[in-house]
């Protein structure tokens, strides 16, 4: 599986530990910045991820900022993302099994790491339920 991941300054310290979780279990990952703490733009980091995804570069993508919600404004405005804000483990679960959200955005001033890796793990191994479900993503 390939992840596309990004963040602006707020997010990059969880992203680039991020990057090496993800590298050491084998994901394929392709890291759309910021690449310092130096102060940035959160939308130039999410577009740049969210092309990714329209154009079908990665299958899924990671954006991390300080509130998340300017990655998750950003990233949905591009058709074929449904990025999800997530801060715990349950809404991660329901991010995927209920809207089959393709980007997980976490507030990274707002959790700890251990808490971010535990919002990937069930992000990842969440099955999208589909049904009723799937009638309501196509909706949107
Ligand atoms: C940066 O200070 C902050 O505004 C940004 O990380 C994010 O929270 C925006 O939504």
């Amino acid at each position: 599986m390939k992840i596309g991941i990004c963040s602006d300054h707020a997010g990059f310290d969880y992203k680039d530990r991020i990057i090496s979780y993800l590298l050491g279990k084998g994901y394929d990952v392709v890291n759309f910045g910021t690449d310092s703490e130096d102060s940035c733009d959160y939308p130039d980091f999410a577009h740049a991820l969210g092309t990714a995804v329209d154009n079908g570069e990665v299958d899924c993508g990671i954006a991390l900022c300080g509130t998340g919600n300017g990655m998750a404004i950003t990233l949905n405005k591009h058709k074929k993302v449904r990025a999800a804000l997530v801060w715990g483990v349950s809404l991660a679960s329901l991010a995927k099994e209920h809207n089959n959200a393709n980007v997980l955005v976490m507030p990274a001033r707002f959790i700890s790491y251990r808490m971010a890796l535990a919002c990937i793990r069930t992000w990842i191994s969440t099955e999208f339920a589909g049904g009723r479900h799937q009638r309501r993503v196509e909706k949107i």
